[in-house]
């Protein structure tokens, strides 16, 4: 069975992002090994003094760690290990401040790493994870759609970005408005989900 691994950050109570989420697991249960981390309980180290001269060490330099500086990246490897090892992998969060929730950016922070998933080259940037796919299920305060805002949605470019280095691939599902349209906020998340049913529909039959 192909491994999927979805990675959330839904914490408001009453998330309506959550509620993409559990579109997708009621959909795709039984059809694919899902791996589920939750960054609200499983939040990645953020790359401080400690962790991050420790990794330039290993990736950059090259340099054999100790024990105990392999167990200092540890969490963030574990996440790199888990975004290797996937077929499929869904990305849920809200929008903050116009782009990616903390939280999120750190999890692309552990798993971009040079030699593992990605190689930077004269070329341009070679993945290293190609046939794997990916998909991003989205929601913001405002409509993205709009002309007058559509530049300000850099969450949408950054996660096809990062995916993209890697040699993976992202669609995109986005329920635009949920701050904006009060009441339209059913009907466009009625929307997104049957466009969740017809990924699911398109990865896994
Ligand atoms: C800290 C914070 C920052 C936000 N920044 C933006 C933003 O820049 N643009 C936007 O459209 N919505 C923004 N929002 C609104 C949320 O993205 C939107 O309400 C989303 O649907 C919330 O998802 P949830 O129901 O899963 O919590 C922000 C919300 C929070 C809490």
């Amino acid at each position: 069975m192909k491994k999927t691994l979805i990675v959330s950050y839904t914490p408001r109570f009453g998330s309506r992002t959550k509620q993409l989420l559990d579109c997708f697991l009621q959909e795709a249960q039984g059809k694919t090994e899902i791996t589920h981390v939750d960054l609200v309980e499983e939040t990645p180290d953020l790359l401080l003094q400690e962790n991050l001269n420790v990794m330039l060490k290993r990736n950059f330099t090259n340099e054999v760690l100790s024990g105990e500086e392999t167990a200092v990246l540890a969490k963030n490897d574990e996440m790199l290990q888990q975004y290797k090892a996937a077929d499929f992998i869904v990305l849920v969060h809200s929008m903050h401040n116009f782009s990616l929730p903390a939280p999120v950016k750190a999890w692309f922070d552990a798993v971009l790493q040079p030699n593992q998933t990605f190689n930077l080259t004269e070329k341009g940037y070679e993945g290293l994870c190609e046939g794997t796919k990916a998909a991003v299920l989205m929601t913001t305060g405002g409509d993205f759609n709009l002309d007058v805002v559509k530049d300000m949605n850099f969450a949408t470019g950054l996660t096809t970005t990062c995916f993209g280095i890697t040699g993976i691939p992202s669609q995109h599902i986005s329920a635009y408005g949920m701050n904006m349209y009060l009441d339209r906020i059913d009907e466009i998340l009625t929307e997104s989900k049957k466009e969740v049913v017809e990924l699911v529909n398109e990865w896994y039959n």
